[in-house]
């Protein structure tokens, strides 16, 4: 690749699409935003407001016919991942596609196979892996502070009531993948292992809207898990929780527990007369890893020009999938599930 500066257009101009698309505009060396394809007029429009001047496109395939367009940002609800994500690698532009990668498996290896079909990058975005604490906290365990790990918990609590096309499990795949794909992912991270195994357990208990047209919906799980070198995890998901942002790691190990993420949104604490200690939860996932979200884009612009592999690759992405159907089933059937 030249030296020349790669072009990135996001495709789907919403909450996560707008993090990317405010890095690529401002803060990613050799790259610049190329442009923003949504379908949605108010999208764009709101898009435009927030960055001014941004080209922007209302069906994704104009992107990607223009050849100031050299990668693409995949942010769309994940139903459509799969599609733009092979029409991108068709037109020879590489992907950063946002988790969780697809609905299932098979559209996962159709998405990585057209990949290297077109030669072209295919990142998927789990952005803790990009987290300086996260960072931090794996290099700990490698250095043999806690001795053997034993077992890994995460947690991810998110304070908003789903988006209304998530409600439809079929679809979005629910919680597990909308939410707990990063935890499914940093127990994949921490442990070096697979997942062998799963047991889950789920229910609605904060979505009365939800409930009539979307019985199968569940807004909180807990997930047991046996990993293939013989480590456990679990996992612990929630949307609409109201409190903060709450996205936080366990590791046990044969000499020690290592802790990472706060609730605390810093570490100031207010104490004085007449109150209890006091301190601001973290309110938002987009303040909390917005460091993260910026890494992830530099990584990605680094593995296009070095011509090097990204940090999460397809196959990440594609493991993470497998986990959360097989989660799915478990709580449909109420039983655990083995993984391939
Ligand atoms: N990495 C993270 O931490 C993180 C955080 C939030 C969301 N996500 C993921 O990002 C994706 C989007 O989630 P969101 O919360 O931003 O959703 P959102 O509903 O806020 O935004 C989705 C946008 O995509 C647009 N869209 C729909 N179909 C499209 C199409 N065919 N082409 C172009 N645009 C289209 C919609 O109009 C909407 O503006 C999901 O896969 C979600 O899981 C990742």
């Amino acid at each position: 690749m030249s030296r020349a500066v790669i072009g990135v257009c996001v495709i789907g101009a919403g909450r996560a699409g707008m993090i990317h698309a405010g890095n690529f505009a401002t803060a990613i060396p050799g790259a610049c935003l190329a442009g923003l394809a949504d379908p949605s007029q108010t999208a764009i429009k709101a898009a435009q407001a927030r960055l001014p001047g941004a080209k922007a496109y209302a069906d994704y395939r104009q992107a990607l016919e223009d050849k100031q367009v050299n990668a693409v940002v995949v942010a769309t609800p994940t139903q459509f991942h799969r599609q733009i994500t092979i029409e991108a690698a068709q037109a020879g532009k590489h992907v950063l596609c946002e988790k969780p990668m697809a609905v299932n498996a098979g559209e996962c290896q159709e998405m990585i196979a057209a990949a290297d079909k077109h030669g072209v990058k295919l990142q998927i975005g789990f952005m803790r892996r990009f987290d300086a604490g996260f960072i931090a906290a794996k290099s700990r365990i490698e250095l043999g502070q806690i001795g053997q790990v034993v077992l890994v918990k995460s947690l991810t609590h998110g304070p908003n009531v789903p988006k209304p096309w998530m409600y439809d499990i079929r679809k979005s795949n629910g919680p597990l993948a909308e939410v707990s794909s990063h935890d499914i992912d940093t127990l994949r991270w921490f442990t070096e292992s697979e997942f062998e195994e799963v047991y889950a357990i789920a229910g609605n208990y904060r979505c009365e809207d939800a409930r009539a047209q979307y019985p199968d919906f569940y807004d909180n799980f807990v997930m047991t898990v046996r990993l293939a070198n013989g480590m456990q995890g679990l996992i612990c998901g929630a949307q609409g929780v109201g409190y903060a942002y709450d996205a936080r790691l366990e590791v046990l190990g044969t000499r020690g527990i290592l802790l990472a993420g706060d609730l605390r949104q810093d570490s100031v604490t207010v104490c004085a007369s007449g109150m209890d200690l006091t301190s601001s939860a973290v309110k938002s996932w987009w303040d909390l890893f917005a460091p993260a979200y910026a890494c992830e884009a530099r990584g990605f612009i680094d593995c296009i020009r070095a011509d090097r592999e990204p940090v999460v690759t397809g196959f990440d992405g594609l493991q993470a999938v497998k986990v959360v159907n097989a989660g799915n089933r478990s709580i449909v059937e109420r039983r655990p599930v083995r993984l391939d």
